[in-house]
Parts: C-alpha cells; sequence; structure tokens
C-alpha cells in the first residue's frame, strides 16, 4: 500500500515584525487585552518585495533542502492560498516558475485557514494514485493586504507567513506504524458565510474587499467543527489521544486551541503553539507551526502527529500522519 511520507519541511516570514504595541498608536486597543484574548503578542507583516508567491517560493526551497531534494525531484505543487498574487494565473504556477520547473503541474487550493489540510489531503491522493510520486504542499499568505487596519475586532489577529512540506509516495504495510498520512477528513457548510468573509471579489464588487468576522460566532463553532473531524481519523485508524506524541493545531486563537485540546484529552505538553509569535496566519499556521517544531527538535522521525484546521466558509479538517 502506498503512503505519502514528509521528507522536509521549510518556512519564511517577512522581516517587520509588529509587536501589539504598535497596534495602540492607532486602534483603541491594548496589549493586554490582545494576549488575554488570543495569546498573540506579534506577527510579522509582508513589506513590498514580500509576496504570497515570494514567501512560499521561500519555504519551498527550504523544504527541498531539508529533504535533500531539488525542483527536478519535483513533479506536483499545490499550493494553499486566499491571498494569491493575481487572481490568475494560480500562485502555485508562479512558484513552479520561480523553482525553475517546465515538468509537473501546479495549481492552488481555496480553503481558507483549512487551507493547508485540504491540500495536503489532496496531495496524498494525487501520491496514492500514482498521478505523482514527490509533491510540495505549500500554505502561504499576506492576509496584511485584505485586513480593515481600522477595524480593531480583526486587524489585530492575522499576520503573513509561509510553510511547506515535501511529500514522497512509499511503500508501506498498511498499518497504523507505517511512515506518512495514515486518515484525513475534510468538511465544509456554505452556510456559515456571513460569519468569515472578505467583502469584496472579482464576480461581485470588483474589488479586493477586506475581511469581516463575527469573531464571537466563529468562536462558538470552532471547538465542536474541530474535534468532530478529529473523533473520524482516530476512528478511521482505531488511534486515540493517548497515541499522539504532537497536536500540530491552525494557531487562530490560543483559547480555541486549549479548549479543543481539552476537550479531546490531549495533553497540554503534546500541543504546538506559534499563535504567540505569528499571530493567525491562515492557510500558512500548520505549515509554520511543523516547520517551528520540527527546527527545535520535538518533532522526530516515528511521532504520531495530528494536523487539524478550521476556517471561513466555514471549512474544516484533520490529517493524521507518522512523521
Ligand atoms: N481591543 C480591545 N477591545 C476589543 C478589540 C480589540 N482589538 N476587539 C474587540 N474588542 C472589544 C469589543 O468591541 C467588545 O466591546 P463591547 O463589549 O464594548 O462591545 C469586547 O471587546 C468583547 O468583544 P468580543 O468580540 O465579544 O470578544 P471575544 O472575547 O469574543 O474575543 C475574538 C474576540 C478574539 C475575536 C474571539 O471571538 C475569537 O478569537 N474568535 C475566533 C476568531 C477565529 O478563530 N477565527 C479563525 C478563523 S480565521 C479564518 O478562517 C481566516
Amino acid at each position: 500500500m502506498i503512503r505519502s511520507a514528509v521528507r522536509g519541511v521549510g518556512s519564511a516570514l517577512p522581516r517587520r515584525v509588529m509587536k501589539n504595541a504598535e497596534f495602540e498608536k492607532f486602534i483603541d486597543t491594548s496589549d493586554e487585552w490582545i494576549v488575554q484574548r488570543t495569546g498573540i503578542q506579534q506577527r510579522h507583516i509582508a513589506g513590498d518585495d514580500e509576496t504570497t508567491a515570494s514567501l512560499g517560493e521561500e519555504a519551498a526551497r527550504k523544504a527541498l533542502d531539508a529533504a535533500g531534494m531539488t525542483p527536478d525531484d519535483i513533479d506536483l505543487i499545490i499550493l494553499a492560498t486566499s491571498t494569491p498574487n493575481n487572481t490568475f494565473p494560480a500562485t502555485a504556477v508562479e512558484i513552479q516558475k520561480r523553482l525553475g520547473m517546465t515538468h509537473g503541474f501546479a495549481f492552488d487550493m481555496q480553503a481558507v485557514c483549512s487551507g493547508f489540510v485540504y491540500a495536503i489531503s489532496t496531495a496524498d491522493m494525487y501520491l496514492r494514485s500514482g498521478q505523482a510520486r514527490r509533491a510540495i504542499v505549500i500554505g502561504a499568505e499576506t492576509f496584511s493586504r485584505i485586513l480593515d487596519w481600522e477595524d480593531r475586532t480583526t486587524c489585530v489577529l492575522f499576520g503573513d507567513g509561509a510553510g511547506a512540506v515535501i511529500l514522497e509516495a512509499q511503500e508501506g504495510e498498511g498499518t497504523v506504524e507505517d511512515t506518512g498520512i495514515l486518515a484525513s477528513c475534510m468538511r465544509s457548510d456554505g452556510s456559515h458565510k456571513e460569519k468569515l468573509y472578505v467583502d469584496g471579489g472579482v464576480s461581485t464588487t470588483g474589488t479586493i474587499g477586506h475581511l469581516r468576522m463575527e469573531g464571537r460566532e466563529v468562536f462558538k463553532h470552532a471547538v465542536g467543527m474541530i474535534t468532530d473531524v478529529i473523533e473520524n481519523v482516530f476512528d478511521q485508524t482505531g488511534l486515540s489521544a493517548d497515541d499522539l506524541k504532537w497536536f500540530v493545531p491552525h494557531q487562530a486563537n490560543k483559547r480555541i486551541i486549549d479548549a479543543s485540546a481539552r476537550k479531546l484529552g490531549i495533553a497540554e505538553e503534546k500541543v504546538v503553539i506559534t499563535v504567540n509569535l505569528h499571530g493567525n496566519t491562515s492557510a500558512a499556521s500548520v505549515p509554520l507551526a511543523l516547520s517551528h517544531a520540527v527546527a527545535d527538535g520535538r518533532i522526530q522521525k516515528g511521532d504520531l502527529v495530528l494536523l487539524e484546521a478550521m476556517g471561513g466558509g466555514f471549512t474544516w479538517g484533520a490529517v493524521l500522519l507518522r512523521w
């Protein structure tokens, strides 16, 4: 049985770090409010020369280096993003060009904050079906470009960045001891659109628009939705929270992460947290957190790792894998 194994991971962050205190200069907020409600202390904000494509390319190159591979080895690129460089072509194809690749295929996926878990489970299907052998799966965002910087209820929450993983098809035994992706579960429900959306678009207003969110409503649904898909991947594999080595959730809000881990019985020391450093980087948050926990030596070969995300749509999903 073919499994999609992780061979390398990389990340990229814009040069500029914006601390919470900076917001106090132009909106009615405080470092204390932001830290207490969200756990966020700072975020990175892209400069004019930093784009979703440039951050995605940098993360992809670092992941390739970590895997000991070159772009020649890759035949598929999937980029999860809601902030593409252009409406078209897909920013994944721009990254393909930047990597000097004219072979293989590349496309974008749009599931907002769940984009990376959607993208990695899609890449897994291409690899398991034999249509590709090695994939770069990237989450990259420049959400700072779609924020309303006068709206204190949203602008303090988000940041820019990118993360990438290299997946390779390899033969497994078909047991939960195999290295690679063991199970995934994706969900969406468009009836929640008004709770989290961008109020512009090519086919409606012809503008880029700004992110709008009913934060309390999102919070109310988040924990239930997250635990639902996680219980599904545990059911598929016969594994449980006790078997986990690391829980790498979407980094939107420390309170949502803590509440989900508590509900699932996942011990606090197994939870990877980066929201304090990066804010909510949407589709980039899970691979950024993965990259962080690999770089500091926490995630090791053979570890059982659970990824989870929930975002606009609503969309939500979970992926269980052995590193
Ligand atoms: N600074 C100071 N006060 C603020 C700020 C701010 N930045 N933002 C809001 N407030 C005020 C509100 O105006 C309100 O004041 P009022 O009581 O006078 O009306 C008060 O704080 C409480 O506001 P709430 O919205 O009820 O605060 P809450 O405790 O719910 O925290 C938050 C807000 C942090 C947004 C929370 O609801 C949350 O995290 N929601 C989930 C958001 C999320 O996770 N999104 C993820 C998906 S992202 C994606 O898919 C792109």
